[in-house]
């Protein structure tokens, strides 16, 4: 089976160097003819990982190209999923197969509602990986990708072939692992985004500590108003454990607030402000979270650090 990768960011190179190593036929789809263009001069993608560095031939199209998608990995930034989406709609069976791998939460339930259950698997990644360079991923720490459907109804992995490297996992429970990642990234992203700081200050520095904490505690909250179990202990030791052990990295959030991007602030702590609120439950520190995140974001490229501390 062919697989279409759509998202050249960091999870869609590596996704598309392992599936050529793995002898699977895979494209990128770009979207843009400079895009292209400066994709088909490189001929493919580079994997950096502990066995060196790794160039994996592959080839590119355009969304509007007419040719049909057979297994599609949807691997945009979360916020551009939808129109990503109907970008090659007109490329989509009914025999076609999505796997959205974004993270945050919102956008894999709006693909379900476009292209209906049977044809999308969920999946949550805990991979690190980054761009280097255009097209240069970076495997920085082996993780693996647990996937699933919401209506946990049997998920059988989609095919990579049997020599595909990536760490799959069937998981009849994805909803749940989703949120759990949600919870970690709501107590991380947003403060080192807002403290323009490495992951581990959040343990080090005590007022940082108070602030994930207090995100941590309305987290909790909203979990136990909406029956999802998180963590055995309190959400703000696993949170801290996370920051602890990758303490010398930069997060998402803060990589794209350095970068000018526009962060997935929405559909994390937005996603948590919502849940939050169809509860009846006050998230105040996350509410203000969210609103700094916002206004830096907006301001990105001109302020780097917060105007007060969210606690
Ligand atoms: O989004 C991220 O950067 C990561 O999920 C995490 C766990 C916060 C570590 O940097």
């Amino acid at each position: 089976m062919h697989w279409t990768i759509l998202g050249a960011g960091a999870i869609g190179c590596l996704w598309a160097a392992h599936l050529q190593r793995a002898g699977v036929s895979v494209s990128l789809v770009l979207r843009s003819p400079e895009r292209l263009a400066q994709f088909q001069a490189r001929g493919g993608v580079s994997l950096i990982d502990d066995s060196g560095e790794t160039f994996c031939p592959l080839s590119a199209t355009l969304a509007a190209t007419p040719q049909p998608i057979a297994q599609l990995l949807l691997c945009t930034k979360a916020y551009d999923s939808q129109v990503a989406l109907e970008s090659v709609w007109h490329r989509l069976t009914v025999d076609s197969r999505i796997l959205v791998l974004q993270n945050g939460m919102g956008s894999q339930q709006q693909v379900i509602e476009r292209a209906g259950n049977d044809r999308v698997l969920i999946g949550s990644s805990t991979d690190g990986a980054y761009l280097r360079a255009p097209f240069e991923v970076v495997h920085a720490g082996h993780g693996e990708t647990a996937i699933g459907r919401f209506d946990s109804t049997d998920a059988t992995l989609p095919d990579c072939g049997p020599h595909f490297k990536l760490q799959l996992r069937q998981d009849p429970a994805i909803e749940t692992t989703l949120w759990r990642k949600l919870a970690i990234n709501c107590a991380i992203n947003p403060l080192t985004a807002l403290y323009g700081c490495r992951n581990g200050e959040l343990t080090t520095v005590p007022a940082y500590t108070r602030a994930l904490e207090a995100l941590c505690e309305e987290f909790d909250a909203v979990a136990r108003a909406r029956g999802i179990p998180l963590f055995d202990g309190p959400l703000r030791d696993q949170a801290l454990m996370v920051a602890h052990t990758t303490a010398n990295n930069y997060s998402s959030m803060l990589q794209d607030i350095r970068h000018q991007r526009p962060t997935e602030i929405e559909q994390i702590t937005g996603f948590l402000c919502n849940e939050a609120r169809l509860a009846g439950i006050d998230v105040p520190r996350n509410r203000a979270a969210l609103q700094q995140v916002r206004q830096l974001q907006h301001d990105s490229g001109t302020t780097s650090s917060p105007k007060t501390l969210p606690n």
